[in-house]
């Protein structure tokens, strides 16, 4: 599932199609439980989930798979170049880093020629809006540019909670400076049948602006 508009993989075929993907060493960044891997594997894949939290591969170790777990930052990967066909990432530790760009060189650097990094992050454009399901998350309440990360901090100060913005053309910077080529940017609508409300989510936002952005990218 590559965002809470509900646009999965055997829909969107990002990765190729799914009869491609048998044999295939597959890179996931911030697995979080291993749901996409999980998925991966059962199309015949080789899926290695990575995360940086422990307690998130506690849920993935819990829930099982045959599939091996590492946990590592997405911008120092302990893997030797060339070492994977596709790499994905859904909301996964992109979206969490001060520079981007540290972990794409890397899974640039461990793409073989040829290889594919198909990753989402929350559109940019609702930056500048309230996280609001409802009417009040339909105006401007802060500025697209303000690249001023979201942090929340526990009682003694510290940040438990950060979350750092890139505009559009931010995000295809990091992209093409890290040496892959942007082939498609995915801005999935909100479908009629997805009535789940969930934090800032809802079919009324859904319908009127984006609320994810898939970025289709390839290592030559
Ligand atoms: C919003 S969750 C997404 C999890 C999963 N991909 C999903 O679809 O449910 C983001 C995940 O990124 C991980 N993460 C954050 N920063 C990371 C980093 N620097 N390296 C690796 N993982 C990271 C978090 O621990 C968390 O599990």
């Amino acid at each position: 599932m590559w965002g809470p508009e509900g646009l999965d993989e055997v829909e969107a075929e990002l990765l190729g199609p799914p009869e491609e993907l048998k044999g295939r060493d597959v890179l996931e960044l911030g697995a979080g439980a291993a749901q996409c891997s999980r998925w991966l594997a059962a199309q015949g894949a080789r899926p290695v989930a990575l995360d940086i939290s422990h307690r998130q591969l506690q849920h993935a170790l819990r829930i099982g798979g045959a599939f091996p777990l590492v946990c590592a930052d997405a911008g120092v990967l302990p893997f030797a170049d060339a070492s994977f066909d596709l790499a994905c990432s859904a909301y996964g530790a992109l979206p969490f880093v001060a520079d981007p760009r540290l972990v794409l060189r890397e899974v640039h650097r461990v793409l073989r020629p040829g290889g594919r990094l198909v990753f989402s992050v929350t559109h940019p454009i609702r930056w500048a809006f309230p996280d609001e399901p409802g009417p009040e998350g339909l105006s401007v309440s802060g500025s697209y540019f303000d690249r001023t990360p979201y942090v929340e901090q526990d009682d003694t100060g510290h940040a438990v909670y950060v979350e750092h913005h890139r505009t559009l053309g931010d995000r295809v910077r990091d992209v093409v400076s890290s040496g892959f080529r942007l082939v498609d940017l995915v801005e999935p609508e909100w479908p009629s049948w997805n009535t789940t409300e969930w934090g800032g989510w809802s079919p009324l936002r859904g319908s009127l602006i984006p609320g994810t952005a898939i970025f289709v990218c390839v290592r030559d």
